[in-house]
């Protein structure tokens, strides 16, 4: 007889893995089927999906130890520390980085087992629905140990995640020329780095391998560099990136013939203002962004809706045009975040076990880990602008907090845009060392619906970078304290 559960998640990244624990910590049995086995040398399917194996994970590690050889180099020696010939081993460096991914992806095993997720090797597809229970065929890749079993389901999650976009005829080989997985695992810091793509990807793995020693030139199709972003910090972020930190960065251009040359190098021929150049590099890194991903998911055998961009259509709740079957993650329209993916999957788990699921999409935050660290949450000041909000605007620069002097780093601000008639907070928009975590004091605020004063009335430990945030509220009322 079939294996039946109440939630069967299919696919095992944050979404998915999340939300097979939170059922199964609501009382109900659980079960996850994940494909990949990633780079697992004991060939077993690895659990944390992208983010976990090619994504979050290793391309912080490899952001932390670059940054500290930048600072070995660059930074120490104002504080009266001197070093000689500072060297990097590629090697150690990877190494650390993969013993981090083996360490959380192992973690997730152990979560499964703590909380009795069944953990179900091998490809989801639907196949069909008997009465209450959707059918799903796991399946082994060809020539695999895992045969192929049907099991069954009250309820299905669909958190299959996203793969990256590639361009035609350039063809990826993750040894030359590289998408997210190649780019965490070059054996040796390439001469020439070309990036096409200023998109987070290309500006955080593009930064790791600049301070690392590479020449790196980034080719953004855009005229806007971070259009997303709010246009302040843009604007900041164009300036240290460019001329401090010397990536070169080229927007508004056209990729042409991209070739593969006779001694592993690559030749990208693009064009810019009307003319032509060619970029000469010993690797490449593509990254314009990621697809969805659904191949082989078998929706057509039960009708699941996919909308124009080949994303699976849902509500603000998750739920698909299919009865009890959800989906999270970056298989959905919105950001394609971990963290937005696991909230998610929480969100869902929730709705089927009768409880108030629920997730405030205007709360999200982004973060860049560059360095500085780029963070926001809300409104950019020109999205107020082209919605006609009325609101005032608090900055302040990390040059006037004490913290950040005595830390060396003065780079940057913080940005508060709050409603002129309410007060009550729409944006905060950080660039500067931390940003990543002081953006969560913004987050708690507006999703309690706070207003700049309430901020301003909140004691702030001295001395921190976190007074850059209670000044910045201050300031949106004209009366910052110490700038
Ligand atoms: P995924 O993580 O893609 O997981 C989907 C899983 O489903 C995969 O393991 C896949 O093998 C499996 N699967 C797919 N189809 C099937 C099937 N039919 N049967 C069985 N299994 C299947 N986000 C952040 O928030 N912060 C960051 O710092 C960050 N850094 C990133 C850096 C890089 C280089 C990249 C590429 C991404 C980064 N992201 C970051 C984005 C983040 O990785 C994704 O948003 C997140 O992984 C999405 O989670 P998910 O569960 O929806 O999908
Ligand atoms: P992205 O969407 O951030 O950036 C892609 C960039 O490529 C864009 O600026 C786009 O204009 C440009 N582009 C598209 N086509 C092009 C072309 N033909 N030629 C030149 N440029 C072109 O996507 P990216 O960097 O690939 O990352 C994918 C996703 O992964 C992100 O959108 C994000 O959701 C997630 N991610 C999140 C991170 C974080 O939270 N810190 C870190 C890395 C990735």
């Amino acid at each position: 007889m079939a294996k039946k559960f109440d939630v069967l998640v299919i696919g095992g990244g944050p979404g998915g893995y999340v939300a097979a624990i939170r059922a199964a910590q609501l009382g109900l049995s659980s079960a996850c089927i994940e494909a990949q086995a990633y780079a697992d040398p004991k060939g077993e399917v690895r659990l944390g999906g992208t983010c976990l194996n090619v994504g979050c994970i290793p391309s912080k590690a490899l952001l932390q130890s670059s940054e500290l050889f930048e600072q070995a180099n660059h930074s120490f020696v104002m504080h009266g520390i001197g070093l000689d010939n500072v060297k990097i081993d590629v090697a150690t460096m990877m190494r650390r980085k993969d013993n981090i991914v083996g360490q959380l992806t192992s973690g997730i095993r152990g979560l499964f087992k703590k909380n009795k997720v069944v953990l179900l090797p091998g490809h989801g597809k639907f196949v069909g629905r008997d009465e209450d229970y959707w059918q799903i065929e796991v399946a082994g890749a060809s020539g695999s140990k895992i045969g192929s079993e049907i099991v069954e389901a009250r309820h299905v999650i669909v958190a299959t995640g996203s793969v990256p976009r590639h361009l035609p005829g350039i063809p990826v080989d993750n040894k030359v020329i590289c998408d997210n997985a190649g780019a965490l695992a070059f054996d040796a810091v390439p001469k020439r780095l070309g990036v096409i793509g200023a998109g987070v990807i290309g500006l955080e793995l593009g930064s790791v391998w600049k301070r690392l020693g590479s020449e790196v030139t980034i080719l953004e199709a855009l005229p806007d560099f971070l259009a997303a972003a709010d246009q302040a910090v843009a604007k900041e972020a164009w300036k240290v990136f460019t001329q401090r930190q010397g990536l070169n960065i080229n927007l508004g251009v056209k990729i042409g013939k991209v070739s593969l040359g006779r001694r592993g190098t690559v030749t990208v021929e693009y064009e810019a203002n009307d003319e032509t150049y060619t970029l000469e590099c010993d690797k490449l890194i593509v990254s314009v962004g990621r697809l969805p991903y659904t191949e082989g998911l078998g929706c057509d055998n039960v009708g699941l809706q996919l909308d124009e961009r080949g994303r699976i259509a849902v509500d603000g709740q998750c739920r698909t045009n299919l009865e009890n079957v959800w989906a999270v993650g970056d298989v959905v329209p919105g950001p394609m975040l971990a963290h937005k993916g696991m909230e998610e999957g929480v969100m869902v788990t929730e709705l089927i076990a009768g409880q108030a699921g629920h997730i405030d999409y205007n709360t999200v935050p982004w973060v860049i880990y560059t360095h500085p660290e780029i963070a926001w949450v809300g409104k950019t000041e020109q999205q107020l602008k082209s919605e006609g909000v009325d609101y005032r605007i608090g900055q302040i620069p990390f040059a006037a907090n004490g913290r950040a002097l005595g830390q060396g780093d003065t780079t940057g601000f913080v940005k508060m845009l709050a409603d002129a008639k309410t007060d009550r907070i729409l944006g905060v928009h950080i660039i500067g060392n931390n940003a990543s975590e002081l953006v969560a004091e913004a987050v708690v605020a507006m999703d309690f619906g706070a207003s700049s004063e309430d901020i301003a009335r909140i004691c702030h430990a001295h001395p921190t970078l976190s007074e850059a945030m209670h000044e910045a509220a201050l300031a949106v009322d004209k009366r910052s304290l110490h700038f």
